[in-house]
């Protein structure tokens, strides 16, 4: 890697992804971008995807059999079902979970647009519970707050890669008899742990003592859904996603629901009599073409191979900027909340203005122009989008989500690949900023 970059990173030339935004073309040179720091494959993953490519079978055959099967031992789950990303994941469980007009799912703000897409999509409406200040996950007294008779689901994400405190949400949807999705994009290997855990690790403190209870992400509510998406903890190629559930009830409705609602005939004849397949409804619902293809799945499973090394750099690298910047007045590092294990997807800092003196946007401009590192905001508030305003929102539904993106949060660069270098840059970065603005 070069010492420095231009804000246009190489590589950063898109179609118009997630990605086209963070690449800018103003003159800015960067010690550290927030993105493009090169492929995260290595020769286990080439030689799965060349693998792959010889097959007979390109989509749906062995590769995607056996990466379910790894990904749901991984997850601790009974069934896993590959599909082509996160959101084609939330959508088919929206549509298991019957959700239609009328009903309410209750949901965070502070996400990604899929989130809430995959409802309104359906017909659904989203009603939005704050976040908890802390840990930026889903507030779960606000969830309490925000049911009804309509209520049909919550909706949680686990933001950042770490898990949602997911004992009290449970509760509250056995209480009224919901759904509960978990939205894993960002926590493909993270876990909770009991209160009797002294700290959440991989290698389990507790055992042989007694039997490990962690929970992980995917494993607690009705369903998880993953991403591969290429800035993801583990990709397969760019695009991907997977449905986790240990619920047998939802198997069959998944399996049609991804691939366009096909079933055999029950009395099959021949394999061309009475015909080569039936298409069947799924309570009314029609699905979709959702499926994985076999190099992709190649690709997963030399990834999920490395999930735990991959997370455990991100860990260090994640552990190593709050030590480092610990203690400088108005920079509130990433928390790890007690009891759960941070797979660090992303590397959230918050800027108080007061202690400061200066405002948040003040230091991330100083941190970009003058320090080269750049800072991304996850996530507007999703009621904010113009799109959901049209449908009656109303502005400040949910003042801490709306404190935490206006005027607290920065995203740092997070990847397993970021070098000694990159993070000391970091670290010098955020004490020079916020020494020059407090001076300013
Ligand atoms: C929290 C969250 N949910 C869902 C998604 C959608 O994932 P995908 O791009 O795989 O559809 C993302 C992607 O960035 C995300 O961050």
């Amino acid at each position: 890697m070069s010492e420095e970059k231009t804000a246009v990173a190489p590589g950063a030339e898109t179609e118009g992804g997630i990605t086209s935004s963070y690449a800018v073309d103003d003159g800015v040179q960067l010690k550290v971008p927030y993105s493009f720091f090169g492929s995260i494959y290595g020769e286990e993953e080439r030689q799965a995807a060349w693998e792959a490519m010889q097959q007979d079978t390109l989509t749906m055959g062995p590769q995607v059999a056996t990466f379910q099967r790894e990904f749901a031992a991984m997850c601790g789950v009974k069934h896993a079902f590959a599909v082509t990303n996160c959101t084609t994941a939330m959508h088919v469980a929206t549509q298991v979970f019957g959700i239609g007009p009328g009903d309410e799912v209750i949901v965070t703000p502070n996400t990604f647009i899929a989130t809430s897409l995959v409802i309104l999509k359906e017909g659904g409406r989203p009603v939005y519970a704050d976040i908890d200040p802390v840990t930026f996950n889903i507030d779960p007294e606000d969830v309490a707050r925000k049911v009804t008779p309509r209520t049909k689901a919550i909706y949680v994400v686990h933001y950042g890669g770490q898990m949602c405190d997911m004992e009290p949400i449970m509760e509250i949807a056995r209480q009224h008899g919901l759904f509960v999705l978990e939205d894993c994009a960002h926590a493909p290997g993270a876990f909770i742990c009991p209160p009797e855990c002294p700290k959440p690790d991989l290698d389990c403190p507790l055992e042989p003592r007694q039997p490990c209870k962690r929970r992980m992400a995917g494993a607690v509510g009705d369903v998880g859904c993953f991403s591969f998406h290429s800035l993801k903890n583990m990709t397969t190629c760019g695009e991907g996603g997977m449905i986790t559930t240990n619920r047998d009830d939802f198997v069959d409705a998944i399996e049609k629901l991804r691939c366009m609602n096909l079933q055999h005939w029950p009395d099959q004849k021949d394999y061309w009599i009475p015909s080569h397949f039936d298409v069947v409804d799924v309570n009314g619902r029609w699905g979709n073409n959702y499926r994985m293809n076999e190099v992709q799945a190649a690709v997963g499973r030399a990834q999920l191979r490395r999930l735990h090394e991959l997370n455990r750099r991100r860990r260090e690298i994640g552990r190593r900027i709050t030590a480092g910047i610990e203690g400088i007045p108005g920079i509130t590092p990433t928390r790890e909340a007690p009891y759960a294990y941070h797979v660090y997807h992303l590397y959230t800092l918050c800027v108080e203005e007061e202690e400061l003196g200066a405002s948040r946007d003040d230091f991330m401009r100083v941190l970009y122009r003058e320090e080269g590192v750049q800072g991304i905001l996850h996530y507007q508030p999703t009621y904010h989008f113009t799109g959901l305003k049209k449908l009656g929102y109303a502005d400040n539904l949910c003042p801490v989500a709306e404190e935490f993106f206006y005027r607290r949060e920065i995203n740092l660069p997070m990847h397993p690949r970021l070098t000694d270098r990159e993070i000391e840059d970091m670290i010098s970065g955020i004490r020079n900023a916020a020494e020059k603005v407090r001076k300013r």
